[in-house]
């Protein structure tokens, strides 16, 4: 397709047009063809309606193609439309949400999953995802942290390629589908944890933790960026000319499309930022945003833009040969309707391979906090209790696109499929909300049944429309009625274990104690309850290591392993009695679990890290070598982490920072040798002299299977 000629014969309307982006709702008239609802709200023309470029939230490939059919007979330049959607984690068939695939530390199961999940999509029309999120969460009182792999910057970027690739693959592929990256930037830093709320931080935290895993997304070949809802600094994002046209187009070298996030455009007056819609547009075009979602400032305001000097013409064809060179590389002009098709969904729609590679990566996910030996169960029982608001239904969390409860595996189902739907007894013993008091009376249920059972499964946590968009909490713990049911339920069987399903970590001090078993499966999605199941029963080991750190008090957030040092720290991190120490007088100011935390059915020792040299030279690299055993019973897999602490430098550097981890799979007795290779590149960061570089002098070195733990080595960066 030429088009350049296109792009000639276009109309500015129509240009403006195809920088706009409506639900797809939008384009439908109503019985006499009149534009209706929020199209109307907008003030939309028959024009603009005709002529935009992407609409979002339809379901289908039916849907999809009368909705490419009317466009295409209505647009004057028979642009296909794009369609886009929020595949976050699964389009139908939905594996665990991002937070969970982080505790798989399997970037490649990752990029298989998003490649499942770019086939179901792709057939139904789906052109481009919303996806990667890949911004950096410390704070577990954001509702997003679900949406998001977690804490470290290094594990965030292998996961941020990871899904670029298995969304994209080289998009030549049939089922390949456009990735968009989001949300430039930082919008996980949100102040107080509460979602959009502003963002403020030195360009060396900026550059140093948040902005790198949506570089690797660039790196990788993402083919689409979304900027961000919050302010950094002062200046929202949408508008954010330092943000967008320096950083990620100058110094990045992206020249492909970045789009706004929903009607931010507008909220920039809100911010305090424009004073109305004509200084919106300005402010985005300066900035370098090509496609506003769900609002109008372009489509009203560029004209006089252009006619008043402030934007030129060549500003807005920059913006528009880049949705047209993407409609192009995704084959639309010869193929509007790309792999939509109803036949292909039936086919791959929660078809049986894409069901068990669902379940595999809730096995790996996994993360088992607490044993005290109940686990794993015998299957040679007459009865199981399942216990609680989750036992019964609650699989699918967040982001869900398409994925359908009555279409997941329950506790109940999975454990009944597993042992004997009639071994299977459920009570529910309270709803599940937030603020819930205790109910006696379904407490003395519970217990009535749990009396006469041989074990008891109890599924905690919190509701999925308590995180995800908007939903962010300032109390993070179970409510009083889960606390109470389960102590109740404990103390009329002890054989009892606790099943988590939350989109955050949870502050569980107050109930960790009298639980004997505990596991989160986070929101792990269609095959939830069999999964779960394997695992109680030992027919597969746990796997998932804590991809964010799980805090005693929510009073801790923001917290987080690669914290720095300060001037005052406690002497004894498991002593806050002193005075004059940075503390809290209430709690320690550890986590209650750590990042890169999680049991195993067997157990590992991982000897002191040995070094081939102890001084390296630039340009030199150092061997780092340990010996990993099983030395339990049962196969499994743990994760052998790398930390540094670059102990002096230019710009104080945290506590530890992990720099390498593999995965090893050992059998009973097994040993296996595992090496890590530090470089200069390793011990790079952003330094005083505003450059990535490395510094000479002494580093810390753990290996170990968790943050904040273990002895540390030293070596010296001549
Ligand atoms: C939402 C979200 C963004 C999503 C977009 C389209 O407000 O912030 O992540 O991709 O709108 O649904």
């Amino acid at each position: 397709m030429d088009l350049q000629a296109l792009l000639g014969k276009m109309t500015l309307e129509q240009k403006l047009a195809q920088m706009s982006q409506f639900n797809a709702v939008f384009l439908f008239r109503d019985a006499g063809g009149e534009i209706t609802g929020p199209a109307k709200a907008l003030a939309l023309t028959e024009d603009e309606l005709n002529a935009t470029g992407s609409v979002l939230n339809f379901i289908g490939a039916k849907r999809m193609k009368e909705i490419q059919d009317r466009h295409m007979q209505d647009d004057p330049n028979k642009i296909p439309l794009l369609f886009m959607q929020d595949v976050i984690h699964g389009y139908r068939t939905i594996y665990p949400v991002p937070l969970g695939m982080g505790a798989t530390w399997e970037p490649a199961l990752m990029e298989e999953c998003c490649k499942m999940a770019a086939k179901e999509a792709a057939v139904a029309g789906v052109q481009v995802t919303f996806a990667p999120m890949v911004d950096l969460v410390r704070d577990c009182r954001w509702g997003r942290v679900m949406e998001s792999t977690g804490e470290d910057p290094y594990l965030n970027c292998l996961f941020s390629k990871a899904q670029v690739r298995g969304f994209q693959g080289d998009m030549t592929g049939k089922y390949d589908i456009a990735a968009c990256v989001k949300h430039f930037a930082a919008y996980g830093a949100a102040e107080g944890g509460r979602d959009y709320n502003t963002v403020d931080m030195s360009e060396r935290s900026l550059r140093q933790d948040y902005l790198p895993a949506y570089k690797a997304a660039v790196d990788e070949g993402v083919e689409m960026l979304m900027t961000s809802f919050n302010l950094i600094n002062g200046v929202p994002s949408s508008g954010n000319k330092w943000l967008v046209d320096t950083v990620l187009r100058k110094e990045w070298g992206f020249d492909k499309v970045v789009i706004s996030d929903y009607d931010a455009f507008r909220e920039m007056k809100k911010h305090g930022y424009c004073e109305n819609d004509y200084e919106c547009a300005y402010a985005a075009l300066e900035a370098g945003t090509d496609i506003e979602m769900m609002s109008n400032c372009y489509v009203k305001n560029v004209k006089q833009l252009i006619d008043e000097g402030k934007i030129s013409m060549a500003q807005v064809d920059k913006a528009v040969m880049r949705i047209l060179e993407l409609k192009d590389k995704m084959g639309l002009f010869e193929n509007p309707y790309g792999a939509a098709s109803e036949e292909e969904e039936i086919k791959f729609n929660l078809c049986p391979e894409h069901r068990a590679l669902a379940k595999k990566a809730v096995l790996k996910s996994a993360v088992l906090l607490k044993n005290d030996g109940v686990l794993p169960l015998s299957d040679n029982i007459a009865k199981v209790a399942v216990v609680g608001p989750f036992a019964d239904k609650g699989m699918i969390g967040a982001w869900s696109c398409g994925g359908k409860e009555e279409e997941a595996v329950s506790v109940a189902d999975g454990i009944g499929a597993l042992i004997g739907k009639t071994k299977v007894k459920v009570v529910l013993g309270c709803e599940g909300t937030a603020k819930e008091k205790p109910d006696a009376k379904e407490i003395a249920k519970a217990v009535r049944l749990v009396k006469n059972s041989d074990y008891v499964v109890l599924c905690l946590g919190e509701k999925r429309e308590y995180s995800g968009e908007g939903n962010s909490r300032a109390d993070v713990t179970l409510s009083e009625a889960q606390k109470t049911l389960a102590r109740s339920v404990v103390e009329a069987n002890p054989n009892a274990v606790a099943v988590l399903f939350n989109g955050r970590p949870l502050a569980l001090s107050d109930i960790i104690d009298d639980l004997p078993a505990v596991m989160t499966v986070w929101q792990p999605g269609t095959e939830g309850g069999s999964a779960v199941a394997d695992l109680l029963f030992g027919k597969e080991n746990f796997e998932g290591r804590l991809p964010m750190s799980f805090p005693r008090e929510v009073g801790q957030a923001p917290l987080y392993y690669n914290r720095m040092r300060t001037g005052r720290p406690p002497r004894d991190p498991n002593d806050n009695s002193r005075g004059y120490e940075s503390r809290y007088l209430d709690c320690l100011n550890t986590p209650l679990f750590p990042f890169g935390y999680g049991l195993s059915y067997t157990t590992f020792e991982i000897t002191p890290p040995m070094l081939d040299k102890t001084e390296m030279n630039r340009g030199e690299e150092i061997k780092v070598s340990v010996k990993v055993k099983n030395t339990g019973s049962v196969a499994g897999s743990t994760v052998v982490q790398m930390y540094l602490c670059d102990r002096f430098a230019s710009l104080v550097r945290p506590m530890q920072e992990l720099k390498g981890f593999e995965k090893v799979w050992l059998l009973p007795g097994e040993e296996k040798d595992v090496t890590f290779i530090i470089t200069e590149e390793t011990l790079k960061f952003y330094s005083a002299n505003g450059k990535f570089e490395a510094e000479s002098g002494e580093f810390n070195l753990w290996v170990s299977d968790s943050a904040e733990k273990g002895e540390s080595v030293t070596f010296k960066l001549n």
